[in-house]
């Protein structure tokens, strides 16, 4: 009779145990089931994953303008000051900011600018007409090799808007401002020296 009801305990004990084992695994398998529905669902609204890119407003193009200048005014600006009109005849008219997509350490390794440019360079000049308060030209040097060995692959353009709100279209390229800018071949023909 002891011997059974020990027997019955001892059930009752086993039977609790394998209950107790049963629901943890249960739990458990649950708890990582949930916890991967989250991860799902983490993913699923783009919270794993990386912030979506801002979008520069800064970085776009002025309009009427190739998208390589977007951003440009971020860029080196070689200039300290604005560079005044040239009084009794001006070729790229106005107050003017000249900038190169490149890093000062690049091309002025030792402090001292030194050249030619390096492929893939843009240089922008913006200028601000005379008595005007937005940018009206943009005049652009773009270096791409093989373009156009006999001006060290610079190619030149220019663009020009007489309305801030007007997009920019282009005035001029090339053949117009190679005279000019080949006197200063001996600086990669580019006026405007780092300051
Ligand atoms: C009559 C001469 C003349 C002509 C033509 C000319 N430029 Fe210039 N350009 C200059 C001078 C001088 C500078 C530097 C001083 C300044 O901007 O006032 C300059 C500056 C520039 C700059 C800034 C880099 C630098 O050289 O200092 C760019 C870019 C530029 N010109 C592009 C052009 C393009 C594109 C054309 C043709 C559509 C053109 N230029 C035609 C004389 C000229």
């Amino acid at each position: 009779m002891k011997t059974q009801k020990n027997n019955l305990r001892l059930l009752s004990i086993l039977s609790r145990i394998v209950f107790i084992v049963m629901f943890c695994i249960l739990f458990t398998s649950c708890v990582e089931e949930q916890q991967i529905e989250e991860l799902v669902q983490e993913v699923d609204n783009g919270e794993n994953t990386q912030e979506p890119q801002q979008i520069d407003e800064t970085l776009v193009a002025l309009p009427g303008l190739p998208d390589y200048t977007a951003g440009y005014d971020k860029w080196l600006k070689l200039n300290a000051e604005p560079i005044p009109p040239v009084p009794g005849g001006d070729p790229h008219n106005g107050t003017k900011n000249v900038y190169v997509n490149q890093e000062r350490v690049t091309i002025a390794p030792d402090g001292e600018q030194t050249f030619p440019y390096p492929d893939g360079s843009i240089v922008v000049k913006e200028a601000t007409r005379p008595n005007k308060d937005y940018i009206g030209l943009i005049a652009i040097m773009r270096k791409v090799a093989g373009s156009d060995p006999d001006h060290n692959d610079w190619e030149f353009i220019e663009y020009t808007r007489n309305d801030p709100d007007d997009d920019f279209t282009i005035l001029a390229r090339d053949r117009v401002c190679w005279g000019c800018h080949a006197r200063v071949e001996d600086l990669d023909y580019v006026f405007t020296t780092l300051d």
